[in-house]
């Protein structure tokens, strides 16, 4: 178990922002996990997954655990289904490609999506018409004090649109160490009914779609409108979609009766943040190195050295300009820290 200290964290945040961790030890076993957190470095931990969906604004006074465990085994199927217990620290888009290559379905939807397997149940990931929890079938996860393994089924995992157990009740008591995913070996349920994806497939006349021609449409969407996190500092959506009552929602669109939605219930209706912030005239605006993407006004970027600061100071303009604009107030996805 290799210690280090004061070890900068800006290849480990696809933001690509230079903060600090006080210690910082990489995880690629379960001993070594049980012998980081039985020391007594330092009072605090964190814990770091792919980096993909946090805002670093400040160093981290703490002990960061790097979960680096890797590996996919198959642990058991049927006619139809393979089940695959994946280790925390794969890359979500690699084992997406390993499923491809394998013709399991499932995930094919959710290729290209930044950020590692043990954490993409946190946030329920989601992308053209699925989410993680459509797949998942289980995780196991550490508690931090007892040092006790629990297994999470899909209904204790409690998943919502970009929300789950892990965001809530139990919120950062446990580290996800692998996750349990059901996928199909056959007849695979094809999800193509996105407008977006339609058009893709049809722009290259494929009718009946394999999964692995489904993979390439969502690649080919992403990677028009999303900035590649080695590119371009990043972490996808900024602000979730938010959900408006319907009393809220007939006030909405009657004064902005163009604007695009989304019914969720006969009470709830969902706005695309990034319409939202597109219409406040924030897309592709640049405040020093902090920026909203030119191709899609929920991604804020940075444009090299950026801190965090400027980049959350950028995040609370935009919520607040939406707010004065709209009377509608849009969240993170992101967790800052
Ligand atoms: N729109 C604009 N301007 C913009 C961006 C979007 O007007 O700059 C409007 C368009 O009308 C568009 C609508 O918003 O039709 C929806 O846009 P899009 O289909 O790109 O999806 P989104 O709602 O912006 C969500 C997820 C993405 C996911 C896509 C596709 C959230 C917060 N974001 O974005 O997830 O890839 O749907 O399913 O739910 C992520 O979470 O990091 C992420 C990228």
């Amino acid at each position: 178990m290799q210690i280090e200290k004061n070890k900068s964290l800006k290849e480990f945040n696809t933001f690509g922002i230079d903060c600090a961790a006080k210690y910082f030890i990489s995880i690629s076993s379960q001993d070594e996990l049980l012998d980081a957190l039985r020391s007594e470095i330092h009072s605090k931990l964190f814990i770091l997954g792919g980096g993909s969906n946090m805002l670093l604004t400040k160093d981290i006074d703490a002990l960061v655990l790097h979960i680096n465990l890797k590996g996919i085994e198959v642990v058991n199927e049927t006619n139809h289904h393979v089940f695959l217990k994946v280790n925390a620290g794969e890359n979500w888009h690699e084992f997406v490609q390993y499923c491809i290559n394998n013709d399991f379905g499932g995930i094919e939807n959710l290729s290209l999506i930044p950020g590692n397997v043990g954490t993409a149940p946190i946030q329920n990931i989601g992308a053209y018409g699925v989410e993680l929890k459509d797949v998942f079938e289980s995780c196991s996860a550490l508690h931090l004090e007892t040092l006790k393994n629990k297994e999470f089924s899909n209904s204790d995992c409690k998943f919502g649109y970009r929300n789950s157990i892990f965001k809530n009740e139990v919120k950062g008591k446990y580290i996800i160490t692998d996750v349990t995913f059901k996928l199909t070996k056959n007849e695979h349920a094809k999800r193509i009914s996105y407008g977006a994806i339609k058009n893709e497939l049809a722009a290259h006349n494929i009718e009946d779609p394999n999964i692995s021609d489904i993979s390439k449409a969502v690649i080919a969407i992403r990677e028009s409108k999303l900035p590649d996190p080695k590119k371009l500092g990043n972490s996808g959506s900024f602000f979730k979609n938010p959900i408006i009552s319907l009393s809220e929602f007939n006030s909405f669109t009657e004064q902005f009766p163009e604007a695009p939605f989304y019914k969720i219930s006969e009470t709830s209706y969902k706005i695309p943040a990034g319409w939202l912030i597109e219409q406040s005239g924030f897309k592709g605006t640049q405040f020093g190195d902090a920026g909203v993407h030119k191709n899609q006004a929920l991604v804020l970027v940075n444009y090299g050295n950026a801190t965090g600061e400027e980049i959350w100071n950028l995040a609370l303009k935009i919520q607040s300009k939406v707010k004065k604009d709209f009377n509608i107030t849009i969240e993170p996805e992101v967790n800052v820290i």
